[in-house]
């Protein structure tokens, strides 16, 4: 998984080290999530469809149970979601 930040760093604080570890844990949901939908776009096995499809739901929701985290560990993160969630939700109205 890519890295963004150094999560190695001795002079950080735990909660800064989970509340990082919990963002690149989002980006490898997702990842995953893109990883499995080209797999899905590459095979017309029913079996597999089916597997892949029940796989890419599970990662979906690991990514609302990391958010979940997320706002927890950073408060601000949460709100500044929820204000862009209305930002967007005002420009398809
Ligand atoms: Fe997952």
């Amino acid at each position: 998984m890519r890295r963004f930040f150094n999560i190695l760093d001795a002079n950080s604080n735990n909660n800064f080290l989970t509340t990082q570890n919990a963002r690149a844990d989002i980006i490898g949901e997702l990842e995953a999530i893109m990883q499995y939908e080209a797999h899905l776009n590459q095979t017309d096995n029913t079996y597999a469809i089916e597997t892949i499809r029940d796989i890419v739901k599970e990662e979906m929701l690991h990514v609302g149970q990391l958010f979940g985290l997320l706002f927890y560990l950073n408060p601000e993160s949460k709100t500044q979601f929820e204000a862009g969630l209305k930002e967007f939700d005002e420009t398809m109205s």
